[in-house]
């Protein structure tokens, strides 16, 4: 059971950089090419005037009627952060209300890392790096119309371990088109050779709207996958790396402590195009979970940063969005985290967890699920929907 930081009832704070040098066909995250229209080429010095302002506007709204407004954690991430220049990352990190040991993330792209210094971006306040390796295969990096090869991979992670950074995640994805089991466990292998602190392993989606769903490749079958999850779990564990989510493997004391806030249902604030936030908010004694949303097209959102669209959690939501995030922990939550997170009572949620406990799915002591629960996650958490 890892040692959870007290730290984490203080919120987090995501920044987006919606820029990527060009599109993954397989991504719906909020990137645009560098050179694209909406891209707009990417004009860092404006996109930080928004980013100030929409601090400022969410500062003065919203962040101080936060109960403690200090971050614990801080994400950059998007789009590909490491095409921003140190200085955007140090004039915010100057600014923010920071936790003395707050971890500081930057997501990275192995194809950038020569656009800036690598030291610059520590010495600017970040102080963990997740690196997006995707594979150590060049034909399935390829496929998967990444920028870089395999051994840029390697080299950013060398780089940044002689910058200073002693906080690295890899983000590697597996179910690739026509992946086998030895392919997919020969990228986990090339993985934990290079001893990162942590290892986000994720099964490849077909999103609506990528290239990859307009034409979807040809992806392994179930039970190609199901060998796959099986066999890569064992590495992952016999390696040294806990499984602590349904797709983060961490060594001890390193979970990243920006998720672990969403998965607990904590809040964040979200600077930056199409970035989410979600704030606990006290009104005459009662609490109202609200969330906020930014214009997502870049060349919008310049025009508008400080507009911040806000939408309540409706009361019948809570119970779903509590365990949609609390039962991806593999630990789950203490049950008393249930109240101050939603304004819910636990024994409010009794008839439907009594019966999945019967079932041997859930946990009587805890908000978690049993080992077979969370082999069926998405059916236990559809029963809170
Ligand atoms: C916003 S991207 C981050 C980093 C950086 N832009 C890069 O790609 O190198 C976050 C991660 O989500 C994962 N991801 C993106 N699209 C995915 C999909 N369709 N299925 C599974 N994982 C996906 C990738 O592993 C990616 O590194
Ligand atoms: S580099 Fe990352 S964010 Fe950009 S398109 Fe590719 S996966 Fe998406």
């Amino acid at each position: 059971m890892p040692n959870w930081p007290a730290v984490l009832d203080t919120p987090g704070l995501y920044v987006h950089l919606p820029w990527c040098v060009r599109k993954c066909p397989y991504c719906d995250f909020n990137s645009h090419p560098v050179t694209s229209r909406s891209g707009q080429g990417a004009d860092f010095d404006e996109y930080l005037q928004a980013l100030l302002r929409d601090w400022q506007a969410q500062l003065e709204e919203l962040v101080a009627q936060m109960q403690a407004p200090v971050f614990a954690s801080v994400f950059f991430g998007g789009g590909t952060p490491s095409l921003a220049p140190p200085r955007l990352f140090a004039t915010l990190l100057e600014l923010l209300p920071l936790a003395p040991d707050a971890e500081i993330t930057m997501e990275a792209n192995p194809g950038t890392i020569e656009y800036h210094s690598l030291a610059d971006y520590l010495q600017a306040g970040i102080n963990r790096l997740s690196i997006g390796a995707q594979s150590f295969s060049n034909t399935h990096l390829q496929q998967l119309g990444r920028i870089h090869h395999a051994r840029d991979t390697a080299t950013a992670f060398a780089r940044a371990r002689a910058a200073g950074f002693s906080n690295i995640n890899l983000d590697l994805m597996w179910g690739l088109p026509q992946q086998s089991v030895a392919e997919a466990l020969a990228d986990l292998e090339a993985a934990v050779q290079l001893q990162p602190e942590h290892v986000s392993w994720y099964q490849l989606t077909i999103e609506p709207k990528t290239e990859f769903a307009r034409r979807v490749p040809l992806l392994p079958v179930e039970d190609t996958l199901e060998q796959i999850e099986r066999h890569g779990l064992q590495l992952l564990e016999a390696a040294g790396f806990q499984r602590y989510e349904v797709s983060a493997f961490a060594r001890t004391g390193r979970e990243c402590r920006h998720n672990l806030n969403y998965w607990r249902f904590g809040d964040y604030v979200g600077l930056g195009a199409g970035a989410h936030g979600k704030y606990t908010l006290q009104a005459e004694g009662k609490l109202r979970i609200m969330r906020t949303e930014k214009a997502h097209q870049p060349r919008v959102y310049t025009r508008q940063p400080a507009v911040t669209r806000l939408t309540p959690v409706p009361r019948e939501n809570l119970a779903a969005e509590f365990m949609l995030n609390a039962l991806r922990i593999k630990e789950g939550v203490a049950q008393d985290l249930l109240a101050p997170r939603t304004g819910l009572a636990w024994r409010e949620l009794q008839p439907l967890w009594q019966p999945l406990a019967r079932r041997g799915l859930v946990r009587s002591d805890r908000c978690a699920t049993t080992p077979l629960g969370y082999r069926y996650l998405n059916s236990v958490v559809s029963e809170f929907v």
